[in-house]
């Protein structure tokens, strides 16, 4: 019999975000403040035989998916070579990758061969002095690269993600979804959550009638076709060849059915995005916990499990910044 894992409000944990560094070549305003100094130290960068560790217990207990993020997960050296340890886990049937693509045309196909199937790319604007003012550089050249590249190596589905700020780039989503549309990629938008700076530099956008009017202006149908083990819901063109997806985690949130958890870089497993509540995996397994003492101190955490986020309760609270989970 498999082994599952379940929370205290009897959610099925099977997917891991497992971010490998903290560090980012951007600055997007609603994630990673200018001048930032507080990055993890190196030695307390988990090593790739404590990740593999640490994900082969995951596996083990029931996780089935598992998400590289950052920070930007391409700044980590010889990501590959981890992928490729990962893919090989037993058990594992989705590893998937959330990156801003700056870096992606030089590593498309390591990746790709390293057993990533799955590909999520951060897009806010496709003009660029709008893009460098959102994240801190102009980098669009690179990113269109980046996803040509993607394409080319076969990730199906690439997806996009575009954070939609209110002001900022909301006049942009037309010009998105013609892009993606000629492209065949999924377009997600996105409401900002408020973490880390948000709130002195972002600005929120209830996206319910945003997605209503999309969803009627280019005739696409609820979908109930699962494209990841995300919290999007998605809607497609009646010929099938466009999707649109949904992720509202302030106006509709999904906690109810919430699958997940998060492992930062320093082996930290955070037990919710919208909370503080974590176990620091890293002092036991340099203080040469077993396997089974791995397995028993995961299944404590999950039963610590908060039941939801409270972002709309506490908008001021910072929990800490998003570079740090990887969203
Ligand atoms: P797939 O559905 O497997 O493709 O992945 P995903 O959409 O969950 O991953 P991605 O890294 O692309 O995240 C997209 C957006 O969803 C980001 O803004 C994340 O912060 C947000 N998100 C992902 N998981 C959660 C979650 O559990 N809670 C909240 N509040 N937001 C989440
Ligand atoms: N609110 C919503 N989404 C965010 N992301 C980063 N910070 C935030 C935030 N404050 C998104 C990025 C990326 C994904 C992994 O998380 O745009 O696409
Ligand atoms: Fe799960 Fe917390 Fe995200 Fe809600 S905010 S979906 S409980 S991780």
């Amino acid at each position: 019999a498999h082994k599952v894992l379940i929370d205290s409000y009897g959610r099925r944990i099977d997917y891991l975000r497992l971010s490998v560094t903290d560090r980012c070549d951007l600055r997007c305003n609603y994630c990673l403040p200018k001048g930032f100094k507080g990055f993890e130290e190196p030695d307390h960068w988990l090593t790739f035989d404590e990740i593999e560790r640490v994900v082969g217990a995951f596996t083990r207990l029931g996780v089935r998916r598992v998400r590289l993020t950052g920070g930007e997960p391409l700044l980590r050296r010889d990501l590959p070579i981890l992928a490729g340890k990962l893919s090989a886990l037993p058990g594992l049937q989705d590893l998937s990758l959330s990156t801003n693509a700056t870096q992606m045309a030089r590593q498309a196909l390591a990746l790709k061969a390293a057993g990533i199937t799955r590909l999520n790319v951060s897009l806010d604007s496709l003009q660029g002095e709008r893009l460098a003012s959102i994240a801190g550089r102009d980098v669009l050249a690179d990113v269109l690269a980046g996803l040509d590249a993607a394409a080319a190596a076969g990730f199906a589905p690439v997806k996009i993600n575009m954070v939609v700020q209110a002001g900022v780039n909301d006049d942009e989503i037309d010009a998105i979804v013609a892009y993606c549309m000629e492209r065949g990629f999924i377009l997600r938008l996105i409401e900002l959550m408020p973490v880390g700076d948000t709130g002195r530099t972002a600005q929120y956008l209830d996206l319910q009638a945003v997605v209503a009017n999309q969803a009627q202006r280019l005739g696409l149908i609820a979908s109930a076709t699962e494209l990841g083990g995300g919290p999007a819901r998605y809607w497609r063109s009646q010929d099938g060849r466009f999707t649109l997806g949904a992720i509202t985690p302030i106006s509709q949130h999904f906690c109810a059915s919430c699958n997940r958890v998060r492992l930062s870089v320093d082996g930290t497993l955070y037990l919710c995005l919208g909370q503080d509540d974590k176990l620091a995996l890293r002092p036991l397994l340099r203080a040469g916990i077993d396997d089974a003492g791995l397995e028993a101190a995961i299944v404590g955490a999950i039963g610590r499990k908060p039941e939801r986020h409270e972002f709309r309760e506490q908008p001021d609270k910072i929990i800490r910044f998003m570079s740090a989970t990887g969203g």
